[in-house]
């Protein structure tokens, strides 16, 4: 009997017809995402299960799939699922941490740019039929520090796009060599040098027990005066409370945020901040990005359901 596998979660239709062609038998319901009840009822018929961000796979849903061998996450951050009750279980999680990585490092450089100008707010008051020329006074990116924490696949990117605009780029990351970061063009440095010396400050980390709250309020108080602070990785890296008091005072100059503690955010201390730019997590957000992931987690679960490889 061919495998089944269940889309759970809006995906390219890419995904679908690969499955298709490779013989695996598929049901496309990115209404389940949202829909725990409705997705544990379902979750038994399955080998392998699809998915984005919206979908939770949690243990009590993990216990639901007594059929399940695979989880795919299109996409790098495996957050929204429960890796230690899957692995409990001998299901296997993978991700596709190579299909976005260019697509969301764009992101952080087109949000850099956005906090530096602040084009958000000068469009939104352009709209609006004022001409407030002068209201909008920004930086230049040239020669200033850009401070980069997690300079792995979307950080490395990030750190030759702000080389080529001409920026001096210090990277935290401890699983950087030197050998690595001089063939790169940065310097490798400590988290206090980091936020002694950041012009601009964004953060290329997963959400793990070493990372949540990296940007403390401790260490926002350490931050440069002036500084403006890009987030494209995942909400719970920055106290996002600490950082509006720091925007607020003046300390903090600038924040662009696309992650949210919370998500979906309906809600945050940051929001109607002025300069303080948002997006609602669109970092892997490009027709590019979406083909690729789910041309990938199709590729690599048709391999797993149907090799074991
Ligand atoms: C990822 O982890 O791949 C990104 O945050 C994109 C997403 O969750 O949609």
């Amino acid at each position: 009997m061919a495998p089944k596998v269940l889309v759970s979660d809006k995906l390219s239709d890419t995904a679908v017809q690969i499955f298709r062609d490779r013989g695996i038998d598929v049901d496309f319901r990115p209404d389940l995402g949202k829909d725990k009840a409705a997705l544990a009822e379902v979750i038994d018929q399955y080998d392998g299960l699809a998915i984005r961000s919206a979908t939770k796979v949690t243990a009590k849903l993990l216990d639901r799939a007594t059929n399940l061998k695979v989880i795919g996450r299109a996409g790098i951050g495996t957050d929204n699922v429960d890796k230690d009750a899957a692995s409990k279980k001998g299901v296997i999680v993978m991700n596709t941490p190579f299909g976005n990585m260019i697509t969301t490092a764009e992101h952080a450089i087109a949000m850099m740019f956005a906090v530096a100008r602040q084009i958000p707010e000068a469009s939104a008051s352009t709209h609006a039929g004022k001409w407030e020329k002068s209201r909008f006074m920004g930086v230049e990116l040239t020669g200033k520090t850009l401070g980069v924490i997690g300079a792995g696949n979307i950080g490395g990117i990030v750190c030759d796009r702000a080389r080529a605009l001409k920026m001096k780029v210090m990277a935290y990351d401890p699983f950087l060599s030197e050998e690595k970061a001089d063939q790169m063009g940065v310097q490798k440095v400590e988290l206090d040098t980091l936020f002694a010396h950041a012009d601009f400050l964004t953060l290329h980390v997963p959400y793990t027990e070493q990372t949540a709250n990296i940007l403390s309020r401790e260490n926002i108080a350490k931050l440069k005066p002036g500084v403006r602070v890009i987030n494209c990785a995942r909400g719970g890296l920055v106290d996002e409370e600490a950082l509006a008091e720091a925007l607020k005072s003046g300390h903090v100059a600038g924040a662009a945020f696309d992650v949210f503690e919370t998500e979906p955010a309906t809600d945050s201390p940051l929001f109607n901040l002025p300069n303080v730019v948002v997006t609602p997590h669109l970092g892997a957000a490009t027709t590019e990005a979406q083909e690729n992931v789910a041309l990938q987690v199709a590729e690599q679960m048709s391999d797993y359901l149907l090799t074991g490889a």
